[in-house]
């Protein structure tokens, strides 16, 4: 099968297409065919040297995926070849067929294509884990999120919005400030504009927010522990500036204020099945209705990814980044 490999840790340019034989699945897996992988932030840092697979994951990049099953592991129950699925994996997405456990599938929404089912699972596992999960986002809050045109944030604005939240946003130009407000944003604020914090404050009060979801640490941490509500919510899910912050822990005693965070990648089929089995039950009628819809920037050929992480690290996207796995 064609595969990308990291041939050596370094810029874009590491990434080359190869051959690999294809993989047979073991107990409780899947083969699938695929047809199209998303791209993801970590599949750079992992490109860098700086994020590896967890013990016993294929060195392939690549967290997500959509095509057709095309065989099954002993002990699968509940999939048949020829399902149509998308799926997060822990690794291996840059390929033609991609072993997946069998509960991080999910059959693929009759409304998407699998270029937009491809960029689904990464973004949508992590915000419903993070935001409804630990963070506990209920109906009538308010959810600020950094990185808003991103992956992530894209996929926030519109579950925020979803869940009958008011959604705040940072981004880095004011385009992307206004493109998150059309996905639903109720307010969007341009952080290189100066300081984002105090943007907030004068537009919708002191201590107005009930979660925050940030990707960013460093100077970020106490202006967001700063901006929360009594019984507040900050969670982390990624370090873009540092995970080392001096931060005043009065204000969380005070404020009775709750930080927590999570990583996806090593999790266990099992926990990441159990979160599979809430985006069935409460995220698909959703996508089924087209009420929300991952928004895809730009769509590459497997064998263009180094093209498609130059577009990511130039921070250029708004939204998804996809490899088309079919085209030649
Ligand atoms: N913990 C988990 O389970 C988990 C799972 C998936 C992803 N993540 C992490 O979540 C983050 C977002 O992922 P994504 O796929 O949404 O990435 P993405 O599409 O690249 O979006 C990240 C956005 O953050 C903004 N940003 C703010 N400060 C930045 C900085 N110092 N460097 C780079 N970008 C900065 C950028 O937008 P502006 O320039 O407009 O601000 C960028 O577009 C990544 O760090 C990723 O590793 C964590």
């Amino acid at each position: 099968m064609r595969v990308i490999e990291i041939t050596e840790f370094g810029p874009p340019e590491v990434l080359k297409l190869a051959k690999r034989p294809t993989p047979e699945p073991g107990r409780l897996e899947v083969l699938v065919k695929v047809d199209a992988a998303g791209v993801n932030r970590p599949d750079v840092l992992q490109r860098l040297g700086k994020y590896p697979p967890p013990p016993g994951v294929t060195d392939i990049p690549g967290l997500e995926i959509a095509g057709t099953i095309v065989a099954l592991g002993a002990g699968v129950f509940g999939w048949r070849e020829g399902d149509e699925v998308c799926a997060l994996v822990a690794g291996g997405g840059y390929a033609e067929y991609c072993l997946v456990p069998a509960p991080q599938c999910l059959m693929r929404p009759s409304s998407l294509t699998a270029i937009e089912a491809a960029a689904v699972p990464e973004a949508f596992f992590t915000v419903w884990h993070n935001v409804v999960e630990r963070g506990r986002l209920a109906r009538g809050e308010t959810l600020l999120v950094h990185g808003g045109s991103g992956g992530i944030g894209t996929t926030a604005i519109q579950l925020g919005k979803a869940l009958g939240a008011r959604v705040v946003v940072t981004a880095g130009t004011d385009e992307r400030c206004r493109a998150c407000e059309a996905l639903g944003a109720d307010l969007a604020v341009n952080h290189a504009e100066g300081a984002w914090d105090d943007a907030i404050r004068a537009a919708i009060g002191p201590h107005a927010v009930d979660v925050v979801l940030d990707m960013v640490g460093g100077g970020y941490t106490q202006r967001n522990l700063d901006l929360l509500a009594v019984e507040g919510r900050l969670v982390q899910i990624a370090f873009l500036q540092a995970s080392r912050v001096e931060v005043d822990l009065m204000q969380v005693m005070r404020q009775r204020l709750t930080i927590t965070g999570s990583t996806l990648r090593a999790r266990s089929p099992e926990e990441k099945g159990a979160i599979a089995r809430a985006l069935h039950a409460e995220v698909w009628p959703l996508l089924e209705a087209g009420t929300v819809k991952p928004r895809v920037h730009a769509v590459f050929p497997l064998a263009r990814a180094a093209d498609a992480h130059r577009l990511m690290e130039s921070r250029g996207h708004l939204g998804k980044i996809v490899l088309d796995v079919t085209a030649q």
